[in-house]
């Protein structure tokens, strides 16, 4: 009996080393874009590729979306990043420089760029790592990376995507390497988005170049939302939920959601999906004209702080029966966890689940929230409990289990502007102040704000709050100062009380320029 122990004894363990050889093989390395504190959670934004092509990308439009971001209450739900994508926005110049298209950005792209600051916004461009972008109508940045970077900071960009058009003959890590070089030098930190569509497996390298990189091919042809290759990649992505992480995320392309042709339950669906994944939330549908359901389902603050969880956690699949699927493995930060039932079947199905095959581990049972009704169960699921979940067709039920009818939503930070412009005469020299309102419309309390060192002597910056606002005062002093233009990039860190590091860094521009009144 006792050799039969042992015997049983030596097999586990050599399970148990086995599986551990495994798992630190699968494993990828914990690191991380540079010290940054940029895309801690996956970047949301818009961006105009799945809507609208090529045409009509112009200021115009760009505008337009910006003033509707803001006003649909996007802004205010996260959604920060946005700009052109490929909209035939530069050409390069005799000298090799890039130059703005003024017939399509007639305030320039820097112009651009100040114009989506002054909102409260961040500016997204696009660019390529080979010799053209993808139809050819712009130049890529094929041997030209440092210039075309330093012109991207200079137009103040905060993100850039890089796709991998027209790069016969290029390695690709040493490309994107290369370009986040030049993004390092340019010194403006900004999200690197690479664009491979999977290709070269960036999962398994870019992490500490980059901050998200597409895994699948395009999720559908301009101006056409397609369901069916939207699943296609729903199911490439969720294979890599391991190389997912904070400041380093999967990307499965840029949302359908509230385009033509898909019902409301699937932009549900969808919405529910690419929070799960912790996928990169960036809308591409037509903000101007979009329905009250399409924004109700955008703006679901619950929804979202599944995806802004701090803890970035790509949530997988643990469970299947016909059409259905179930997604778990998506812890959060207070201990609580999301669970995604989606039925991809023509008819309604019920799913019964239990905490064990979910993963969840939560002693005391668990409180059940419905994130798309809004309510929480009124008593615990016991650990060794059953709960039969309904799912009508195409549709999801998105689900958190918590041991505490608390169900808080992590920090999403929404500043009232990203740019400060002052201007003093030289005559006159002045002390100026102007105020950063950054609002948290998540429940969770932010406490410790730290401003980074090394600001110039003409500025100072206090942090105050006020409840859930931090004030960011910003004190201009032009004594002393020659007549010209001055800049500085400020950074203020929002501290995690546990660990005392950023949980994100917010990063605006003040531009002082000094002139002589003759
Ligand atoms: C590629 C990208 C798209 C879009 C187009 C522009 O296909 O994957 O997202 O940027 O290029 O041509």
């Amino acid at each position: 009996m006792k050799r039969i122990g042992i015997v049983i004894a030596a097999a586990g363990y050599f399970l148990i080393a086995v599986a551990a050889l495994i798992w630190t093989q699968q494993t990828p390395p914990k690191v991380h874009a540079a010290d940054d504190g940029l895309a801690l959670t996956p970047p949301m934004g818009w961006y105009p590729w799945n809507e609208f092509g090529q045409e009509p990308q112009n200021e115009k439009l760009i505008k337009e979306i910006v003033d509707a971001l803001v006003a649909t209450g996007m802004r205010d739900a996260g959604y920060t990043y946005v700009g052109p994508d490929e909209g035939i926005c530069f050409s390069r110049d005799n000298k090799g420089m890039l130059a703005t298209n003024l017939e399509r950005y007639p305030s320039g792209l820097r112009g651009l760029g100040d114009y989506i600051h002054a909102k409260g916004l961040k500016y997204a461009l696009y660019t390529d790592a080979g010799t053209l972008t993808c139809s050819k109508a712009m130049p890529g940045t094929k041997e030209h990376e440092f210039e075309d970077m330093r012109r991207f900071a200079e137009w103040g960009a905060d993100y850039i995507k890089i796709d991998w058009c027209n790069t016969e003959g290029q390695d690709i890590i040493k490309t994107y390497m290369k370009l986040h070089d030049a993004q390092h030098a340019a010194g403006r930190p900004v999200v690197h988005s690479l664009c491979s569509w999977g290709e070269g497996s960036p999962w398994t390298w870019a992490a500490s170049i980059g901050h998200m990189w597409r895994t699948t091919g395009d999720i559908c042809a301009p101006g056409k939302a397609d369901w069916t290759k939207a699943m296609k990649i729903v199911a490439a992505n969720e294979k890599l939920y391991q190389w997912a992480g904070p400041g380093h995320w999967n990307d499965p392309d840029m949302m359908i959601a509230g385009m033509d042709g898909l019902s409301e339950a699937q932009n549900r669906s969808f919405f529910s999906l690419w929070c799960m994944m912790a996928a990169p939330l960036m809308a591409g549908n037509d903000l101007r004209k979009m329905s009250k359901s399409t924004l109700a389902i955008l703006t679901n603050l619950e929804a979202i702080g599944i995806n802004q969880d701090p803890l970035g956690i790509q949530g997988r699949i643990v469970k299947r029966k016909g059409n259905i699927t179930v997604w778990a493995g998506k812890k959060l930060f207070d201990g609580s966890q999301a669970v995604l039932v989606f039925n991809q079947g023509a008819a309604p199905e019920v799913m019964d689940i239990n905490m064990a095959e979910l993963g969840i581990d939560q002693k005391r049972g668990s409180y059940v929230r419905d994130l798309w009704t809004h309510s929480t169960s009124d008593s615990v699921l016991s650990p060794g409990g059953v709960l039969s979940v309904l799912v009508e067709p195409d549709d999801v039920k998105m689900l958190r289990f918590s041991e505490s009818r608390e169900f808080p939503i992590p920090p999403i930070l929404v500043a009232d502007m990203y740019r400060l412009e002052f201007r003093a005469s030289i005559k006159e020299p002045r002390t100026l102040s102007r105020a950063i309102v950054v609002r948290n419309r998540g429940t969770d309390q932010l406490l410790n704000w730290k401003m980074r060192e090394g600001l110039p002597a003409w500025l100072s910056v206090k942090v105050t709050r006020d409840q859930k606002t931090q004030v960011l005062m910003n004190t201009v002093s032009t004594a002393g100062l020659k007549k010209g233009r001055y800049h500085a990039l400020v950074r203020a860190d929002n501290i995690e009380r546990v660990s005392g590091k950023p949980m994100s860094a917010l990063y605006y521009d003040v531009d002082l320029e000094v002139v002589s009144d003759r």
